[in-house]
């Protein structure tokens, strides 16, 4: 049994997971509305949340498995990208329970976690494949040949896909974080009333800084009684053009690469227009898609384990 911990952003996480990929555990509790009022993540004031929230999370997770703290065979934990601040309260807590407890503790890359939330049970899917990583921090193209490694084939230029949700949602008056409440507003309006810019990027990487422009643009120019009625449609426009960025180029590298299955995992997996526009891909769960410790447990297996007590010393990084 592994337990996983991630506290790389606004989400504190555990879970317990079996060697085999069994979900045993999978606790979150998400600090957004508490970031809300300020329209993103707060740094400062996510690290000292995770602080408040690390133990009766842990607590929960192991409590759900109905596992004790003997039973556990290794710790796992993200070790970064993310938000330095927050990543250092996950793994000192990690690093406190493995050594307690004289386990190996396993770092985890938190964007090999985003992956490895499709090797879980129970309908794990296995490398080679292609796979679109799209969440808040991050918007990747990758060649996964095997668990565990990976080659980045594109990137954004800019914005993440999740962050021009999260703006979007922002202009439209839609609150934090934007992405599924722009999901659910887009079903109501209409996607070809606005033809938002698709950006012309070269190679396999994506832009979405000027789409998020114009749509600033085109709500500046709105009064608000205009904007009320118009909301659900200028959703749906934005999103659709989104979507399309992402399933276009994924569809592009798939046929470059001759890549035998196309996945998509991250927050914005969830978004239930591109999983529509692409029938055959295979997107992760959606529990699974935004940040979960049962993902980063799932990556460990496929880590080498640091043994007892060697990961004292080990330090959080911001980026990878
Ligand atoms: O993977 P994640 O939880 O955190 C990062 O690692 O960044 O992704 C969070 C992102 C947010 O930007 C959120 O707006 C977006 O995922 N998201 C969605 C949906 N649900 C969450 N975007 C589009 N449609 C959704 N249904
Ligand atoms: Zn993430």
């Amino acid at each position: 049994m592994i337990l996983g911990v991630e506290t790389s952003c606004d989400e504190t996480a555990a879970a317990v997971v079996t060697g085999d990929g069994r979900i045993l555990s999978n606790v979150v509790s998400s600090q957004a509305e508490l970031h809300a009022r300020f329209g993103g993540v707060v740094p400062e004031v996510a690290s000292r949340r995770h602080l408040e929230l690390v133990v009766p999370v842990l607590r929960e997770a192991l409590g759900e498995a109905s596992a004790e703290l003997g039973d556990l065979d290794a710790v796992a934990v993200t070790q970064g990208p993310g938000l330095v601040g927050a990543l250092l309260v996950g793994l000192s807590a990690a690093k406190a329970v493995a050594w307690a407890n004289k386990l190996p503790l396993i770092p985890v890359d938190h964007l090999h976690g985003h992956v490895a939330s499709l090797y879980l049970q129970p309908e794990p899917v296995e490398p080679p494949f292609l796979c679109l990583l799209a969440s808040g921090g991050h918007t990747l193209l990758i060649d996964v040949p095997e668990p565990g490694g990976f080659r980045v084939l594109g990137t954004t230029l800019d914005d993440a896909a999740g962050e021009a949700f999260d703006k979007g949602a922002r202009l439209l008056g839609l609150g934090y974080p934007g992405g599924a409440a722009i999901d659910k507003l887009s079903t109501r309006g209409d996607p070809e009333a606005h033809d938002f810019p698709i950006a012309r990027v070269p190679r396999l990487d994506f832009s979405f800084s000027g789409l998020k422009t114009a749509l600033l643009y085109t709500v500046s120019d709105l009064t608000d009684a205009e904007l009320e009625r118009r909301r659900a449609d200028l959703a749906a426009s934005y999103q659709r053009a989104i979507v399309r960025a992402l399933a276009g180029r994924i569809e592009e590298a798939a046929e470059q690469t001759g890549a035998p299955r196309i996945t998509v995992v991250g927050g914005v997996a969830a978004n239930s227009e591109l999983r529509a526009a692409l029938p055959e891909a295979a997107f992760a769960p959606l529990p699974l898609c935004t940040d979960n410790a049962a993902m980063i447990a799932s990556a460990s297996r496929y880590e080498e384990a640091v043994p007892f007590p060697g990961y004292l010393g080990l330090d959080a990084y911001a980026s990878g």
